[in-house]
C-alpha cells in the first residue's frame, strides 16, 4: 500500500536553497522537505570559501555587479545580477539571525572578516573560517528541525514529478507534486501540493573527478526537463581549478581563499605560472585559472600542479584554514611547509531550470531555487562566492511569491499512485555500476575542461547507448537510487553534449579547439533545450 502525504509545499533537497526556503515559509504554510539521504549531506555542507556580500567601507554593490558581469563573460543577465547582489545584505542578516556565525575580523566586536577569491576586486566574502558551508547548512537544520511546520523526510529520494498533463491528461501543465522512493522501506509514496520547489543542487557527478559530494547527480533539473521545463545553459560547468591531488582523498577541495591570502600556483620544478595566463594571475576567473592548470598538466605530462601558501605563518594557517590544514595533514601533507599537489575538477553546474526572478520555472506551481536553476546571475562561468549567494537570494524571493498566494487552493484531483506492478527485481547491480562508471569516464575524457566536436560526437554516440540500456533497465526492473540518479545523470550529461555541440564558440566555461574564439558576429546567447515532455 503506497503512503500519500499532503503538503501547501513540498521542497525536494534540504540544502542552504532548500532549508532558508522552508524557513522563510513556514510561518505560513505547511512545508514538507525532502533529502535523499541525511539531511545535512549536499554540496551546502563542503562549501569553503564563503559568501559574496559587500560589506567593506571601499567596496561598493557597482563593483561587486561588474566583477560579477565580468566573470560571466557577457552572458549574465543584468536584471539578476543587480537583483542578487543589491540583497546579498539583508540576507546575510537574516543568516546571522538563524544563529550563524561568521568569522569577525577582530577589530570590533561587530565586524567581519572578508576573504577575496578569483574575479573578486575586492575582499568582500563573509565566511566561517574555511567551514562556511557546514555553519550555515547545520544552523539552518537546527532551525527547521525546531519548527512545527516543518516536516523533514531524509532517506526519501524523488522520482519524478507529478503533473497534470503526465498523470492526469490535461492540456495545462500544472504541478502537483512528485513521487519519491522512501529509501529506508523500499517503498514508494506520494507528495501531494499546490507547490513544488526544487532545491536539489547541481550535476558535478556526472564527471569521473568532482569536488560534489555523491547526492549531486542533477535530479531536480532532469525531472524538470522531463515535466516540460525549459533549461538554459548546460555546456557552462564549472571546473574548480584546485582539488587536492592524492589517492586516497575523495573530492577534497582547497579553497580558493587560499589563492586570496596570497597562494602561488608553483609547476613541479617550483615555476609559477599563473601570471603568463592573466594579469590577475592567481586570481584571474575560475575558467582561466582551471585551463592554464589543464593546459601545463597536459603540457608536461604531469598529474598535478601544486599550491603553495606556505609564505603565511603557522598561525595564520590554523586560524583561517584549519579543516584544509588538518585534512592535508590526514594525507601526509604539511601546507604550512609545503606546497599541496592540486588538480581541476568539476565543481559546478551554471545552467538549469529557467526561472525568474521568483523561482518561477516554466510550469504552473514548480519552482526552481539554488544551484538546480538558472536566473541568469552566473553567465557562461559562475564567481565564486556567488552560488550560496543565490540560494539564499531566491530561496527567499520565492517564499515571497509564494506566500502572495495563500491561501493555496487544496482543490487537488486524486493522483495514482506510483505504479511498480509490472516490474520486477533487479537480478544484478552490475549493469548499473558498470555503466555509472562508463558515463562519468567518457563525460570527463570527452566533455572536460577543452572540448571540441570530434571528442563531443565520441561522448554522444556512447550516451545513446547507454541511454537504451538505461530506458530498458528502468521499464523492467524495480528502481534504486543509484538507478533512478542514473537516468538522471545520463540526461544531465544529454544536456551538456547537446549544448555544448550547439555553442560555435569558446565562451567562459565552454572552450573548444574547434571554435577557439568568441563569436562576436552577433549579440551573446544563452543556450536554451525546450522541454522534454
Ligand atoms: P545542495 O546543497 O547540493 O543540496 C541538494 C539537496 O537536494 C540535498 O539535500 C540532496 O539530498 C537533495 N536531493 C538531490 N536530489 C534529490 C532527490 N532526487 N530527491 C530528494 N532529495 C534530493 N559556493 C559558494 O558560494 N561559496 C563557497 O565557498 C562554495 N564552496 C564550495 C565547496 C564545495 C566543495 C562545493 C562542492 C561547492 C561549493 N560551492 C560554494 C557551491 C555551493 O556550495 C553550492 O552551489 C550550493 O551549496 C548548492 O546548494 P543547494 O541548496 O542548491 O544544493
Ligand atoms: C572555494 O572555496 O574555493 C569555493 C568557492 C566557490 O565555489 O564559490
Amino acid at each position: 500500500m503506497t503512503s500519500t502525504y499532503h503538503f501547501d509545499v513540498l521542497i525536494i533537497g534540504s540544502g542552504v536553497a532548500g532549508l532558508s526556503h522552508a524557513l522563510h515559509l513556514a510561518d505560513h504554510a505547511r512545508v514538507a522537505v525532502l533529502s535523499k539521504t541525511q539531511l545535512q549531506e549536499g554540496a551546502s555542507l563542503y562549501a569553503q570559501g564563503g559568501i559574496s556580500v559587500v560589506l567593506d567601507q571601499a567596496d561598493s554593490v557597482q563593483s561587486h555587479i561588474d566583477d560579477t558581469l565580468l566573470s560571466g563573460a557577457g552572458l549574465c543577465n543584468e536584471e539578476a545580477v543587480r537583483f542578487t547582489v543589491e540583497q546579498a545584505r539583508e540576507n546575510i542578516e537574516w543568516l546571522i539571525e538563524q544563529g550563524v556565525s561568521f568569522t569577525k575580523d577582530g577589530i570590533t566586536s561587530e565586524t567581519y572578516h572578508l576573504t577575496q577569491e578569483g574575479g573578486h576586486s575586492h575582499r568582500r566574502v563573509i565566511h566561517a573560517a574555511d567551514a562556511t558551508g557546514r555553519e550555515v547548512e547545520t544552523s539552518l537544520l537546527a532551525k527547521a528541525q525546531a519548527h512545527p511546520n516543518i516536516e523533514l523526510f531524509p532517506y526519501h529520494i524523488s522520482i519524478d514529478l507529478i503533473t497534470s498533463r503526465k498523470q492526469l491528461g490535461q492540456d495545462n501543465n500544472q504541478c502537483l507534486g512528485a513521487y519519491a522512493l522512501d529509501i529506508k522501506t523500499d517503498t514508494p509514496v506520494s507528495f501531494i501540493a499546490p507547490i513544488t520547489v526544487l532545491a536539489t543542487g547541481g550535476a558535478g557527478k556526472v564527471y569521473l573527478y568532482t569536488s560534489n559530494p555523491d547526492v549531486s547527480t542533477g535530479d531536480g533539473i532532469a525531472m524538470g526537463w522531463r515535466a516540460g521545463c525549459r533549461v538554459a545553459n548546460m555546456e557552462f560547468i564549472q571546473f574548480h581549478p584546485t582539488c587536492l591531488y592524492h589517492p586516497k582523498a575523495k573530492s577534497f577541495l582547497i579553497s580558493e581563499a587560499l589563492r586570496g591570502e596570497g597562494a602561488k600556483l608553483l609547476l613541479a620544478d617550483g615555476t609559477q605560472f599563473m601570471g603568463e595566463f592573466h594579469p590577475q594571475a592567481e586570481l584571474a576567473p575560475r575558467d582561466i585559472v582551471a585551463r592554464a592548470i589543464d593546459h601545463e598538466m597536459k603540457r608536461l605530462g604531469d598529474d598535478c600542479v601544486y599550491l603553495d601558501i606556505s609564505h603565511q605563518s603557522k598561525e595564520f594557517i590554523e586560524e583561517h584554514f584549519p579543516t584544509i590544514h588538518q585534512r592535508c595533514l590526514d594525507f601526509g601533507i604539511d601546507m604550512t611547509q609545503q606546497p599541496i599537489p592540486v588538480v581541476p575538477a568539476a565543481h559546478y553546474t551554471c545552467g538549469g531550470l529557467i526561472t525568474d526572478l521568483h523561482g518561477q520555472t516554466d510550469i504552473a506551481g514548480l519552482y526552481a531555487i539554488g544551484e538546480t536553476a538558472h536566473t541568469g546571475l552566473h553567465g557562461a562561468n559562475r564567481m565564486a562566492s556567488n552560488s550560496l549567494l543565490e540560494c539564499i537570494v531566491f530561496a527567499r524571493s520565492a517564499a515571497d511569491h509564494i506566500k502572495q498566494q495563500l491561501p493555496l487552493s487544496t482543490a487537488i484531483p486524486v493522483i495514482p499512485a506510483w505504479d511498480a506492478s509490472r516490474v520486477r527485481p533487479a537480478r544484478e547491480a552490475i549493469s548499473v555500476s558498470h555503466n555509472w562508471d562508463e558515463l562519468r569516464r567518457f563525460m570527463w575524457d570527452y566533455v572536460g575542461i577543452v572540448r571540441s566536436d570530434e571528442r563531443l560526437y565520441k561522448a554522444q554516440r556512447r550516451l545513446q547507448l547507454l541511454q537504451q540500456e538505461i530506458a530498458d533497465y528502468y521499464t523492467q526492473y524495480r528502481i534504486s537510487s543509484d538507478l533512478l540518479e542514473l537516468r538522471n545523470l545520463a540526461e544531465i550529461a544529454e544536456l551538456i553534449i547537446s549544448s555544448a555541440l550547439t555553442r560555435k564558440e569558446s565562451r567562459g566555461l565552454h572552450y573548444t579547439l574547434d571554435y577557439p574564439d568568441l563569436d562576436e558576429s552577433q549579440p551573446p546567447q544563452d543556450t536554451i533545450i525546450a522541454g522534454k515532455s
